[in-house]
């Protein structure tokens, strides 16, 4: 005969198979959504299954907390804006933190009370409050940097690291005396300390190295999760945090291969934003650039055989990317062959551009990732860059001192022509001043990104 805990257990078992085909659903724009579907189906199912849990013996907290939970979470997803997701990933990711850190600490004060601590216990509990407070302080910063609230500036000083190490190594010896002698003045303090690293392990990170640590802080909220699975003996908890850990381990390795920055040096904090500290020159700045009508950018990708659109953080500040799909349609028509390409860090978030395009219906078979078309670009008649910057800057194959060195970009240069839409000569998220925009290949249509493509529009139907 079934039994309640056998019931119990294969819900969480459902939920977790489905949560892993949800994750691997959204490795492709195509199945996204399905895969977001399977994701929502197994929380569903987690959620009732942890409510009939004979171990809940009260609702009255449980429905407050998803009440407010579920007002704050409506609130902010009518509210929050495409080009605000990444801050508000940082901030979820603080709550993740904050919740292990409150979840070790209560069920350390409810199990010294019953008498019933152990040694595995405690490791637990302490393992779930320093990575659960690493990840809260982290995450406070990603969202201060990234929400402009703090200068997004790396902020390094001398002697950064020694003094990480020596928190780290203060922190885990309490932690080891916690666990023998079951002090919860040392759990604090441990907690304290693992606040202040979380603060010093991002507060370095800067530029272009902002997205990796946001994702990094997401595996962080998944092994705070995973460890408070292991704290409240909850299989489910432990399997969905080992899910988010592990994926969004592998999404910063990733980043960090597309960017050439060592996952180490982001994981230890600092040693990626250093280079960054010393951008701001202005030399090139003073030389000319060319700039170029609408109407010369309709002529010549009215003419062009092969045309690239490359899309960055522009085109999601501007909301251009219904206009770039009438663009797209017309030149189509007109038996231009229109690609996308697309660099694994434009925008502001991983897939950023992926979902703009994918949000105006633009058909999935002429996007390209920067891998299967940078070859292209060379053969290619009219680049067209929406509002991209950094990702398009031949300083990150040619100038050491860059802090965009080593990061591998589209190769838009190489193409006979490039035309960029931008509203002035400010740079980009790194702060550097872009090299190809003084390319003798290169103009410049200054304006809105999304006024200069529907203008497009007009001139190319006009011609
Ligand atoms: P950026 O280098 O940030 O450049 C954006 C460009 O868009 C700027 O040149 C800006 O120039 C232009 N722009 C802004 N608003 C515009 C508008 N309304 N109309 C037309 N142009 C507009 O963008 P990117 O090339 O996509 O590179 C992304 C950068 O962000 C990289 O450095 C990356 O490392 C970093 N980053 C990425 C992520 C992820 S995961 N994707 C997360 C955080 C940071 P004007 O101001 O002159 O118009």
């Amino acid at each position: 005969m079934i039994q309640n805990s056998d019931l119990f257990a294969l819900s969480y078992l459902v939920a977790t198979v489905l949560f892993i085909l949800g994750l691997k659903g959204l490795s492709s724009p195509k199945t996204a959504l399905r895969g977001n579907l399977l994701s929502m189906v197994g929380m569903g199912i987690a959620l009732v299954a942890t409510l009939l849990n004979p171990q809940v013996t009260t609702y009255g907290w449980i429905i407050a907390g998803l009440s407010l939970g579920a007002l704050i979470g409506i609130v902010l997803a009518i509210r929050i804006d495409m080009k605000s997701m990444p801050q508000l990933v940082a901030a979820l990711h603080s709550f993740v933190g904050l919740s292990a850190v409150l979840v070790a600490a209560g069920t350390f004060l409810l199990h010294r009370e019953s008498g019933e601590l152990n040694g595995v216990l405690l490791a637990e509990i302490a393992v779930g409050s320093f990575i659960g407070a690493i990840t809260f302080t982290g995450s406070l910063i990603a969202f201060g940097k990234l929400q402009e609230l703090l200068s997004s500036n790396p902020l390094v000083f001398k002697g950064q690291h020694y003094l990480n190490a020596f928190l780290a190594v203060v922190m885990f010896a309490l932690a080891a005396v916690f666990v023998s002698n079951q002090d919860f003045t040392l759990f604090l303090l441990m907690t304290a300390i693992a606040l202040v690293l979380g603060f010093l392990l991002v507060l370095p990170i800067g530029g272009a190295d902002m997205p990796v640590i946001v994702s990094m802080l997401n595996s962080y909220s998944g092994w705070a999760a995973s460890a408070t699975g292991f704290t409240l003996g909850n299989t489910l908890l432990i399997s969905t945090g080992a899910l988010v850990g592990s994926s969004g381990a592998i999404l910063s390795y990733i980043m960090c291969k597309a960017m050439n920055r060592s996952i180490f040096s982001v994981v230890l904090g600092g040693f990626g934003g250093e280079a960054a500290a010393a951008s701001g020159d202005d030399s090139k700045a003073k030389k000319g650039v060319k700039s170029a009508s609408v109407e010369d950018l309709a002529f010549m990708l009215e003419n062009a055989q092969k045309a690239v659109i490359v899309p960055g953080y522009g085109m999601a500040v501007a909301q251009a990317q219904h206009a770039i799909k009438e663009v797209v349609e017309v030149l189509t028509q007109k038996g231009v062959d229109v690609k996308f390409a697309i660099h694994p860090v434009a925008g502001r978030m991983p897939g950023h551009m992926n979902v703009l395009l994918a949000e105006a219906d633009i058909p999935y078979d002429i996007v390209h990732e920067m891998e299967d078309i940078n070859t292209d670009f060379s053969s290619t008649d009219v680049v067209f860059v929406i509002g991209a910057n950094d990702v398009i800057n031949p300083a990150a194959k040619t100038d050491k001192s860059s802090p965009l060195y080593g990061m591998p970009i589209l190769d838009a240069y190489t193409a006979k022509h490039v035309f960029v839409s931008k509203r002035s000569m400010k740079a980009g998220y790194a702060g550097v001043d872009n090299e190809l925009f003084y390319y003798d290949n290169c103009s410049l249509v200054f304006g809105d990104a999304k006024g200069t493509c529907e203008q497009l529009v007009r001139a190319l139907k006009n011609a």
